[in-house]
Parts: structure tokens; sequence; C-alpha cells
């Protein structure tokens, strides 16, 4: 895929789909910008009274007395799960299909809103009965399904704040979320279903509880999806069904305040341990809400297909909650794309006729690949003629994947939402509206409207179009972080930095042309990685290796980028013995791999791992990641290393396992 030669092409909405759009041309889109401009409180006081059911209305939009503490419509009161189930059901809803479940061997399920709402309520009883009540934490570490989106919605029900440990995580991983949550309960599943493979979930939870630590667990409970042998330790461990099976199917929600915090989500930060994303409730639910409309164009008759796992923000906002708030009709996928070959997405869209679909640029590159190993499971046999919106979400897409998108997938005639935003903002933040904004393949074009979305110096001062800088967002937003769990001097470090003029600092690198203002973004500017859309913390890498403490003496991790995954995770490691060559280098790489899966998950393992009897170091004894990044891509070195004790490393570091 080169991205040589690429003529940079525009493409305007097209016309039909533009006419009946939510947000109808460019006209439009600049109207609300400029309305949020000149009243940005009550701009969002508008669309918060519009796309939210509040039980008692907020007399005040924003507060900013302890900035950056800011407070959004914090005297209204609601409910999440009564905004995304009950509202629709009274509005007429109760049976349109919520769900189509797409499992993963293929079998269908379908659940109306009466049904989710009806399951929804059972569970919430049965949290109610073992105690939980508003403000506990409530851990769910399930594979994609029904039960993972009605367990979250439970949580919102009662006003239990969830926090969803994305099931690759590992025991330790985990048990790390837990402790740091105080959870009081955890949902999980006998096993997940993937590739026609069943993986263990309970075991895991097992395993991490008896890690220590997680004193506060009172209860597991535990999701029967493959009926695969389990332990169940009586008292604590309870089968779902049998909580469940005779509550009453409904249950009066649990009214909060639009500040309450609705989930905890642990993501990767620049120093070692995960950072618990707090969201709120009232703001969390209108972003996600509003940008489900007006980013994706959703119509009553759209099949939306977001697939993202309930693990990640993607699919909280765009799975468990923004469609459902929207009356919506959504796809639940549980397995891969890749199994039972890589057309399973195409031949998905077209067995469910989805409308919009929206997935990562890491899936889209695979499956270029994919259909261009195997012929066969290239898109064009099968009839994607039922798509008219296409997204793009977790890492830039390079032009030639989003031009292959766009032919292949969307036909030519299907807009590409590229989306930015991240964990923190809670939705999306700079994209394209599909009938109103021209695309520029590469580009996520423009803040959505009333995002203060701009591009500053290290002093925050603006940078002008046409060069790069730091991006921020000048005002806070509805849907925006609230504190990091528990550690609020973190929260005002990581996005508060004093020298930003109370700018929100995203950790992204970003320009916009000259022309049209678009912005284009780069990377990241701190120690994350972003690799197939996952984001990883440096230091959380090279803390789980440190950690094999008979083995490794000293590691680096770096990013390199690839051609697949976005970037790939690269180690440089010392080992406590001599350094290792040839077969038994492989052997220890492996083993460091392995290492690396235990401590956090199989999506943390580095993919090169190499050995020296050092590490660059400047003389004050720093690692000179610089130049290790070098390295990782194979260059030549280029930056002075006269400091450098031992030159000679740098061969050693250059040779892969
Ligand atoms: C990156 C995922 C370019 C970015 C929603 C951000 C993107 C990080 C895009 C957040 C995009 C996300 N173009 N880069 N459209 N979307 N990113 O928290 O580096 O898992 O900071 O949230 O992903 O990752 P997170």
């Amino acid at each position: 895929m080169s991205e040589q030669n690429h003529e940079l092409k525009v493409y305007a909405p097209p016309a039909a789909l533009a006419a009946g759009a939510h947000v109808s041309g460019m006209a439009a889109y600049l109207k609300l910008a400029a309305e949020a401009e000149a009243d940005y409180e009550g701009y969002w006081g508008r669309l918060a009274r519009e796309f939210v059911s509040w039980k008692k209305p907020f007399t005040k939009v924003l507060d900013e007395s302890n900035a950056p503490f800011f407070k959004w419509f914090e005297d209204g009161t609601l409910n999440v799960s009564y905004n995304c189930l009950d509202r629709n059901v009274e509005r007429g809803l109760g049976d349109k299909t919520a769900i189509i479940f797409e499992a993963d061997d293929g079998a269908v399920t379908k659940v109306s809103y009466a049904e989710l709402l009806a399951r929804t309520c059972r569970l919430a009883n049965g949290l109610r009965s073992l105690g939980v009540k508003k403000g506990d934490r409530v851990v769910i570490y399930m594979s994609m399904g029904i039960e993972g989106v009605v367990a979250m919605q439970a949580c919102a029900r009662i006003g239990a704040t969830h926090s969803v440990v994305f099931g690759g995580f590992s025991a330790q991983s985990l048990r790390d979320r837990i402790e740091d949550a105080g959870a009081v309960l955890v949902i999980t599943a006998d096993e997940q279903a993937r590739g026609g493979k069943a993986l263990p979930l309970k075991s895991i939870v097992d395993e991490a509880l008896a890690l220590g630590g997680c004193d506060s667990i009172r209860n597991v409970i535990v999701y029967q999806r493959t009926g695969g042998k389990v332990a169940l330790n009586a008292p604590r461990d309870l089968w779902l069904h049998e909580l469940t099976y005779d509550r009453p199917t409904t249950c009066e929600p649990e009214w909060v305040s639009a500040e309450h915090p609705l989930f905890l989500l642990y993501t990767s930060g620049s120093t070692g341990k995960p950072k618990g994303v707090q969201h709120s409730t009232g703001g969390y639910l209108l972003h996600a809400a509003l940008t489900t409309k007006w980013t994706f164009d959703l119509k009553d008759d759209d099949v939306f297909w977001c697939t993202a796992d309930i693990g990640w923000v993607t699919g909280h906002t765009y799975i468990t909650y923004g469609p459902l708030a929207c009356g919506g009709t959504e796809i639940v996928f549980e397995g891969v794309p890749t199994y039972p070959d890589a057309a399973r997405f195409w031949k998905t869209i077209e067995k469910h006729k989805v409308t919009i679909f929206y997935t990562a640029p890491t899936a889209i590159r695979s499956l270029i690949k994919a259909a261009e190993t195997n012929p066969a499971t290239h898109p064009k046999h099968s009839d994607l003629s039922s798509l008219r919106i296409l997204g793009s979400v977790g890492e830039p897409i390079n032009p030639a994947a989003w031009e292959w998108y766009h032919a292949n997938v969307g036909g030519g005639r299907c807009p590409i939402v590229d989306t930015w935003w991240q964990t923190e903002t809670g939705g999306h933040m700079i994209t394209p509206l599909p009938g109103a904004t021209p695309l520029v393949p590469g580009s996520c074009t423009l803040p959505f409207p009333g995002i203060t979305a701009a591009i500053v110096d290290e002093l925050g001062e603006d940078v002008p179009n046409g060069q790069g800088g730091i991006l921020v967002v000048k005002k806070p937003w509805p849907s925006m972080i609230r504190t990091i769990y528990g550690d609020p001097e973190r929260f005002k470090k990581s996005y508060y930095p004093p020298e930003l003029k109370g700018y929100y600092l995203a950790g992204d690198g970003a320009s916009r042309d000259a022309e049209r203002g678009y912005f284009t973004i780069t990377g990241r500017i701190d120690d994350v990685l972003n690799v197939s859309g996952h984001r990883m913390g440096t230091m959380e890498i090279e803390s789980a290796l440190v950690a094999h403490t008979d083995l490794v003496a000293e590691a680096a991790v770096v990013g390199r980028p690839d051609d697949t995954t976005g970037e790939a995770i690269c180690a440089f490691v010392v080992l406590k013995r001599s350094r290792p060559t040839g077969e038994e280098a492989k052997a220890i790489a492996k083993e460091l791999r392995d290492w690396v899966a235990k401590e956090i998950g199989p999506i943390a393992k580095p993919k090169d791992i190499r050995f020296g009897d050092n590490l660059p170091k400047t003389r004050s004894g720093k690692i000179m990641r610089r130049l290790l990044r070098q390295v990782a891509k194979g260059e030549a070195v280029t930056q002075d290393i006269s400091t450098l004790e031992n030159p000679a490393i740098l061969e050693q570091l250059a040779q892969t396992n």
C-alpha cells in the first residue's frame, strides 16, 4: 500500500444523502457552530433538553467554579437506562428490534426494546437484592453479547458505576482494576466464544481474585455463555440466570444527578499505572446520543453496526449508549473479522442489511491484505448495497486504506466519517458530518459543532494553519472526563498543564491544512502507543518486562510504524545474564512475550524483542528513546552518538529475533 503518488481528492457529500440528513449541507454545519460560538451554554442547554429526558430539569448548564473539574447540568436528575430503554418503549418502539446479536458461530438472536428493558430490570433487581446500590462500583468482564449490554444498562439503572474490563486483559490487569475501583461485584461469563474457540473468563476472574487485594468483592455473577465447565464458589458466585429468572421485569430507576459517575474505564497513560477515566451521566449521555445521530445520520430504519468491543470506549458510546438512546437498531457481534474467513464482515453486512458500518483502520488494512491473498474474501463477493455511511475510529486512517474502504466497501457512494476522539472525550470530537462535510482521505476534517478543538504550541499560542502542533480543546464540553478515579491531581497534571492556558491537552499531535483548516492527526506526543487501535503505555510494558526479575535487568519500549497494526511494539531488553543469540535469543524472546501476555494481556505482546549488553543512554543516564525509535524502524542513526558509552550496542540492538 504505497502512499506515494497519491493524489489528494475531495469527496462532496452525495446529494440525496445530504438532502435528507439531520445536518444537511455545510451551511447547516456552520450555523450550528456559530450558534455554539455565540452562546455556548445556550447551545448545549438547548441540545440537552432535546436529546435527554430529565426527571428534574437542570437550571444551570455549566459550572466552571472549580476548573478543571467542570460540572454540567448538575442540578438536573435523570437515569441513563430510562433514556435508552423505557423512553423508547413509551414512544411506541417496544416491538422494535434494539439488538441483532450475531454470535461467533453465525447464530442470530434479536431483542426488542421491550425485551431489553425487561432483561435489564431483572438484572437490576437481582443486583439490588445483593445489596448493590447507587455509587457502588461493578466490574464487568464479559465477551461481546446482549448480556454485556444488559449488565451495563442494569448498573446504570440502579446508579452503580460500572467499569468494563476488556475480555482480553489478564488476571493481573483485571485484579489491578478491581482493586483500584474498589468494586463490590464482578459480572462475567463462563467463557467467551471467539473465532471458533472457547476462551476462559470465569477462571481468570478466580485467578484475579486469588491474587489478593480484592477484598471489596462480595459476589461474582456468571452468565452461562458456552456451558463450559467452571467452578462456582458458593456463596460468593452465582449464575446470572438463577439470580434473575424470577425477578420482576420492572424496576424503578435510580434518579441521579447529571454529574453522578456513570462509569470508569481504565486506559493507558504515560506512566505505568492505567488510569480510571471517570465519566458523568448527563453530559455523557447527551454527547453519546447527539453524535450518534449527527455523525452517523442515524434514522429510524437504519441498521447500525459498530464492530468495537464493549471493553473499549467505542463500545460504550456507540454500542451500549448512543444507538439505544436514539432508539436505533444495532448489530452486536461476538466474533472476529477473520472467522470463519476474512469475508465475515462483508457477509454479515449483507445478511443483516447493515446501513451504517463503523470499524477501525487496522481491521480494514488486515482485510485488504486478506483479500489480496485470498480473493474469495474480497468484499465484491457480498451485496453491500444496503450501506449508506461508513466510519473509522481509533487511529489515523492512511489515504490508501481510506480509498479502498470507500471504493470496495462503500461502492464509491458512502461517505466515510473519520472520527477522532478518545476514552477521555466520551464521544466524537473532530469528525465529518456525512451530509455536510466534503471529505479528504486521511483527514478527520472539522470539529463537531460546539467542540473547540485547536492546535497550539507549547505555550498554548495558536499555530497558523499549515503548521503542526499540539491538539487541545479550548473549552470544556459536556461528555469530557470528570477526573481520574481516586487521583484528581493526576487528572489535572495529565490534561490541564498550567502552561496551556486552561486548555484540555489531548496528547495527540495534529496539523490543519492551509486551504480548508481540516485537521490531520499525526499521532501521540506522549509515551502512549496505538497498536491496532488499542492504547498501550510504553511504561506499562516496560514495567511488565522488568517484573520478570529472574531474567530482565532493564527494558525500554518504543513504537515503530507497522503497515497493518498502525504501530508495533518494539522492546529493547538487557538481561541479567549475557546477551543471547540465535535459537536461544528466539526462545527467550518467546518467553518474554508470553510473560507480557500474562502480566497485561496478549494485546501488549511486543512484536520485536531485541537484546543488548546495555541500552543507549545520555551521560545523565536517560535512555535515548528517540534513537531507539530510529533503530526500531531500521533507519540509520542520524543523531549525535558521541555521548554513548558503547556505540557498538546499537549494532546489537538492530538485530531482530
Ligand atoms: C487515536 C478511541 C487518528 C488518538 C476512540 C487518540 C485517532 C487515541 C482517531 C485515543 C482518528 C482515535 N484518527 N487518531 N480518527 N481516533 N485516535 O482512548 O491517538 O482508545 O488519542 O479512544 O486514539 O484512543 P482511545
